[in-house]
């Protein structure tokens, strides 16, 4: 059962700069909530269980966000605001539960995930990576497929999408012998990470959410660093890959890259129409821009 989940959250943002220079890129508000909660809950409704930050000392206002507020629960009691006092306290189900750990130095994602090890010790996990925003396509939930997949054949899942050509040397890269059906998994034949255009082994890119099991932290101890002179959680399942079955799983919801300033952008539109209750009105603000 598959029920930890790691997000690295330690990385400065340097794409989202000047708004990540003093608040974390993942507390920068898609809609009216942190863009860290959406992949909390993607993890939730997947069943995990327990979410493990690993963290950086200028990130304290994630850790914040998942914890409870006294002054501000009392504050909104008092005042009788209990539709409020209920959205904050409800951010996550009483089940789940957040903890962290630091990143001492920026030594890569590969590194991330090893500063974990001790908080996994010997269970199998999921990684989420937060930039990504995963939008499902309609009911399904694309991470609980790859647990589902992974509990039926202990094959490691590695979540891809089809990106144009020009931008296969922007993400890790997959190669297989042919490309899966949309919800399905294929046999992973190698990764590479950010490939050259023109030398990538297929045009599936690595989304950013991963089930693989508690070895890949040894490994990630003997992995040597690779691209940008980072240790790469690619060249970690690459290594898997050579003694056990790796899949790759082809995603049916959207992505969204919150790293990036047009995706972020792109995510405020889609969730804003999206909005139980604003959005209708977001949807009539657009038409109004006749653009
Ligand atoms: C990381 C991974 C890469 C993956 C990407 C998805 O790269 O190393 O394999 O495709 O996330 O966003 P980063 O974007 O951190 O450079």
């Amino acid at each position: 059962m598959i029920k930890k989940a790691i997000l690295p959250v330690a990385g400065l943002g340097t794409r989202f700069l000047p708004a990540s220079k003093s608040i974390p890129k993942e507390m920068v508000t898609v809609v009216d909530r942190p863009a860290i909660e959406y992949v909390v809950k993607e993890a939730v409704a997947a069943g995990i269980e327990q979410i493990i930050l690993v963290t950086h000392s200028s990130k304290a206002s994630i850790e914040n966000y998942f914890d409870r507020s006294f002054e501000l629960e009392t504050t909104l009691e008092q005042k009788k605001k209990f539709d409020l006092l209920k959205e904050i306290t409800e951010i996550l189900p009483p089940h789940v539960s957040v903890i962290s750990v630091r990143q001492p130095q920026p030594l890569g994602l590969g590194h991330a995930v090893l500063c974990a090890k001790n908080v996994v010790g010997n269970e199998d996990f999921a990684v989420l990576l937060p930039d990504v925003l995963v939008k499902d396509s309609d009911t399904t939930n694309d991470l609980s497929l790859m647990i589902q997949r992974f509990n039926e054949s202990q094959a490691s899942q590695i979540m891809v999408e089809a990106v144009p050509d020009h931008l296969v040397d922007q993400y890790g890269i997959v190669d297989v012998a042919t490309t899966p059906d949309e919800g399905q998994s294929t046999v992973m034949q190698g990764i590479v990470e950010k490939p050259a255009v023109g030398t990538a082994p297929s045009n599936l890119s690595v989304v950013g959410r991963y089930i693989l099991p508690a070895k890949i932290m040894q490994l990630l101890e003997q992995t040597p660093r690779g691209a940008g002179n980072e240790i790469q959680l690619t060249d970690a399942i690459a290594m898997l890959q050579q003694t056990d079955t790796v899949e790759a799983y082809r995603m049916k919801g959207q992505t969204f890259d919150c790293g990036s300033k047009l995706g972020y952008l792109k995510a405020v539109l889609h969730y804003g129409i999206d909005h139980p209750k604003l959005g209708e009105s977001f949807k009539a603000l657009i038409q109004e821009l006749k653009l």
